[in-house]
């Protein structure tokens, strides 16, 4: 099975959990767009659902396919979200942010009463941190943010690049407007402190440790399916 064929799997055991009628968190990311593409086969046979989706690049595709879609102000609380990971840890704890878009993936799986993740076993890991932490930030006086990332890194006994992400030389901007930093801390001992940390910020936007949000991951490797539960 290759890697797209594992997200593909993954995607149509999540779809099982849609029912007609749900209103539903809608991730970002290439496993997010399988669920998409498959979840729009649903509504073409029928199916009613209402999509918000958590980046304007899965409201595009959900548009072009036919999901039907409501901004969250519409919708202000989801019966279901599906959304991709960049990392899964046993208990649930997840990173993301690859795609850019976890300010809206964490506001919209904050208000959904369940949150459902999807991905391929490479995302599996032991402890968070293999993948560079995304912290979004607000323009104005991101140096200074910087700074006092890296002193809460310091702080917390880290250590490791903190680059600010660009796509073909230029800033990196999120939906909102803002930058992001991708941290290389290496392996977190205390996601959560870390997490408590960067809330205390007031540069960071949002950072990409969702912790308590997701209740079931849907795993997909070479051998099959997996569930991990919280
Ligand atoms: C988007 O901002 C991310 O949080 C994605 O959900 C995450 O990067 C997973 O993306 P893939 O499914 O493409 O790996």
């Amino acid at each position: 099975m290759d890697a797209r064929q594992m997200k593909i799997e993954a995607a149509a055991e999540a779809l099982k959990n849609v029912e007609n009628g749900m209103r539903l968190g809608i991730g970002t990311g290439s496993t997010a767009e399988e669920f998409v593409r498959l979840l729009a086969e649903k509504v073409a046979e029928g199916m009613s659902v209402r999509g918000v989706p958590t980046s304007e690049r899965t409201a595009r595709l959900c548009l072009e396919l036919g999901v039907p879609l409501n901004s969250l102000d519409e919708l202000p609380e989801l019966d279901l979200t599906i959304d991709g990971a960049d990392e899964v840890d046993p208990q649930l704890r997840l990173i993301k942010g690859a795609g850019g878009a976890l300010l809206r993936e964490k506001i919209v799986a904050a208000a959904s009463n369940r949150m459902i993740v999807i991905a391929d076993e490479s995302k599996v890991v032991e402890r968070l941190g293999k993948f560079p932490l995304p912290i979004e930030v607000n323009p104005f006086g991101m140096t200074a943010t910087r700074i006092a990332v890296e002193k809460l890194a310091e702080r917390s006994g880290l250590a490791g690049d903190i680059s600010q992400r660009a796509t073909n030389g230029s800033p990196f901007r999120t939906d909102g407007g803002h930058f992001i930093l991708d941290a290389s801390f290496g392996l977190i001992p205390d996601a959560e402190a870390l997490a408590n940390g960067l809330n205390t910020i007031p540069g960071v936007v949002e950072h990409g440790l969702f912790i308590n949000l997701a209740s079931l991951a849907i795993i997909a490797g070479p051998a099959g399916l997996r569930t991990l539960e919280a």
